[in-house]
């Protein structure tokens, strides 16, 4: 920090000292989601007291500049998410149809394979927010002392260190769940494989959201399975009193939903919705499949619950994974998939008899005793910034006309363009610039948000970053006109 300021007239001494701190923030050197010097070491470099200083800090963040966290100090706070609008909803469709999404996301996904190619088309953090060097340290250590525990096959419900740490997590989801109910998977995708082929069969009909995370399309689609499309609201998620229309006037076998920061859309269903939800399906006895991958990376102050924290009839079947958090190449998740407990062991041990041991001992060991819940703050910050500053750069520089989400957590943006713009041709011309994206078609069972597009945050600013905002937002710029 730089010289200190002069001590003089009290009354304004902190007046100086938030505009010292402010010049920092405005010229780019504090940036949001930075920490800011404690009262006391600001105190002393500047050779002022610490009563001066906090009034300084109150004044900053009366001003919105800075947050104060508890036992953690002042940060600069992510700047308000751009003023453009948000996307609108999807309208509903009355049928169920088939789902053919594979060959346009094999397409797009082989092409944004290449490396050097700025990832905006991916939807997982940049290895350096994970905890990438602790976690393999801690499985080299474990690989040398395992022996012959580390090669045995780990059969169904998989490892109890792990089951026994994410159950104690539970508690502070609302959930309470105990090992006994838990089947470890290879990934949450595995996870949802198996739920879904528990409840529904080749021809049946499940309910979805829309848009909806492609993967989950892929899934159904190699199922022989039909879906329903159920509009989404950008911030409050699936409308459900479409789906309880639906679910009166078709079969629905399940419902598949991301409660928590969808993927595309980064909406958070609000607890009553949640609990309706719920409700509904139970009222029915229609399953619901919960995809909680995201849940741990809210921006605001408390955990949201899953649906499952509602469930009293064992019809919740919750999936989620370490891939968003931790490591996306241990491929390690889990179920909890209720009364479907037994029929999901089955089903895991007849598919690939269990999950690799090594990856998760590592898992559970960093649960024990690696840190994790400082691991997810800081990630949990860095992320917000990281989406505040992408959504700047996205109302800097892409036409007028276009829209983009609010996430209140996870790290992607979903970008509505303005009408006309075909999302397929932005992606193909990003790829001619060495910029992923992923196109709106491919989060829909019928093609649909032609002219959307998700843009992943999950790498620090960056002026690489910014510059690829800059071109992406030229092409489509030039795509609307088109
Ligand atoms: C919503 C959602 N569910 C599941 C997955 C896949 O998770 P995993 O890598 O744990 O199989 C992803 C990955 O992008 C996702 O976004």
């Amino acid at each position: 920090m730089q010289a200190p300021i002069e001590p003089q007239d009290e009354a304004h001494l902190y007046d100086r000292v938030a505009a010292h701190i402010a010049e920092l923030i405005a010229r780019g050197t504090l940036r949001p989601g930075d920490r800011i010097p404690s009262v006391r070491r600001l105190s002393r470099q500047q050779g002022v007291s610490v009563a001066t200083v906090l009034q300084a800090y109150l004044q900053l963040e009366n001003r919105g500049l800075i947050e104060a966290r508890p036992q953690s100090g002042h940060y600069v706070r992510a700047r308000r998410i751009s003023a453009l609008p948000e996307p609108r909803a999807a309208r509903p469709s009355s049928s169920a149809s088939r789902v053919s999404v594979k060959s346009l996301v094999a397409k797009v996904y082989r092409a944004a394979r290449e490396p050097h190619i700025i990832p905006f088309g991916a939807a997982c953090p940049s290895p350096e927010l994970l905890p990438t060097d602790k976690l393999n340290r801690i499985l080299s250590a474990i690989a040398r002392g395992a022996g012959g525990a580390g090669v045995a096959y780990d059969p169904p419900p998989g490892l109890p260190a792990l089951r026994r740490q994410i159950a104690r997590r539970s508690v502070e989801w609302g959930c309470a769940l105990s090992p006994d109910d838990i089947v470890t998977t290879v990934g949450a995708m595995e996870a949802l494989h198996l739920c879904l082929r528990a409840v529904a069969r080749r021809g049946d009909t499940v309910a979805l959201e829309s848009p909806a995370y492609y993967g989950l399309l892929q899934l159904i689609e190699s199922l022989g399975i039909k879906v329903i499309e159920i509009p989404a609201h950008p911030r409050t998620g699936m409308d459900l009193d479409t789906l309880e229309e639906m679910l009166e006037r078709h079969r629905i076998k399940a419902c598949l939903a991301i409660p928590n920061f969808n993927n595309p859309l980064g909406s958070a269903m609000p607890d009553e919705a949640k609990e309706r939800l719920v409700a509904m399906l139970a009222r029915r006895e229609v399953p619901l499949i919960e995809d909680d991958i995201y849940g741990d990376l809210y921006f605001g102050d408390v955990r949201p619950r899953p649906a499952k924290a509602f469930d009293r009839k064992g019809l919740v079947m919750l999936c989620s994974s370490f891939s968003k958090t931790m490591a996306p190449g241990y491929r390690v998740g889990w179920t909890a998939p209720g009364r479907f407990h037994d029929e999901i062991e089955q089903l895991k041990f007849a598919q690939s008899i269990g999950g690799a041991t090594l990856p998760q001992m590592a898992i559970a060991e960093f649960l024990e005793n690696g840190g994790h819940d400082h691991h997810l703050r800081a990630l949990r910050r860095r992320l917000a910034a990281q989406v505040a500053r992408m959504s700047e750069a996205i109302a800097e520089h892409f036409p007028p006309g276009t829209r983009v989400s609010r996430p209140a957590g996870g790290f992607v943006l979903w970008i509505e363009l303005p009408p006309g713009t075909s999302a397929l041709a932005v992606h193909e011309r990003a790829l001619e610039h060495g910029i992923s994206v992923a196109p709106g078609p491919i989060f829909s069972a019928k093609h649909r948000f032609s002219n959307y597009i998700r843009v992943n945050c999950g790498y620090p600013f960056s002026d690489l970053i910014e510059h690829a905002v800059g071109t992406l937002g030229r092409i489509c710029a030039e795509a609307a006109e088109a």
